[in-house]
């Protein structure tokens, strides 16, 4: 089941933020995942309670991933547990994050995918506009910015 997420839901995200970043060690360095995962629950409480449209995804009233946008409406964040990952369930969260924007009267997306999903992304219609180092904290991050009309 998809549901708005509120502040109440912030552990259960922040942890799956977490693991699901731990998991992209072959990507990235050990400093990089270090910055990319720092912030605590308040933090992630905080990036719910402002985001315009912030959603969960939920298995037997457990959050198993989760999606939200920014402020500019591009797609801030796209996880799913480690556990429950190539099961369909980040394209569904994708695919209702667009139906939003779409009803919405929004006529694109964008985000910036890291290097392990821009394949994800290419899958379900978005194309590369381009690839750059962006800097979270003292690291530098490389990432792939997409877009899709929707
Ligand atoms: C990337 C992520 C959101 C995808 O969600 P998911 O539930 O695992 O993916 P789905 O099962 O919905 O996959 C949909 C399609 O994309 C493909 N796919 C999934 N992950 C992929 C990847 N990393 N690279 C290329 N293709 C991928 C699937 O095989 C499937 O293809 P099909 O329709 O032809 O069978 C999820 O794996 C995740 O959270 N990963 C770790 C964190 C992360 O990188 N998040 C994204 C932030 S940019």
């Amino acid at each position: 089941m998809i549901r708005v997420a509120t502040v109440k839901d912030a552990k259960d995200i922040k942890g799956i933020h977490t693991l699901a970043i731990d998991g992209l060690n072959s990507f990235y360095t050990q400093e990089q995942i270090a910055v990319w995962t720092s912030g605590d629950d308040d933090d992630m409480s905080s990036v719910i309670e402002h985001s315009p449209y912030f959603i969960v995804i939920e298995i037997q009233d457990k959050i198993v991933g989760f999606a939200g946008l920014r402020d500019d409406l591009s797609l801030r964040h796209l996880y799913i547990h480690p556990d429950h990952q190539k099961r369909g369930l980040g394209r569904e969260l994708l695919l209702h994050i667009e139906n939003y924007l779409k009803q919405n009267n929004n006529r694109e997306i964008s985000l910036e995918a890291n290097k392990s999903c821009v394949g994800f992304y290419q899958n379900i219609g978005y194309s590369i506009q381009e690839s750059k180092n962006i800097k979270i904290s003292d690291q530098e991050i490389y990432i792939t910015k997409m877009i899709k009309t929707l």
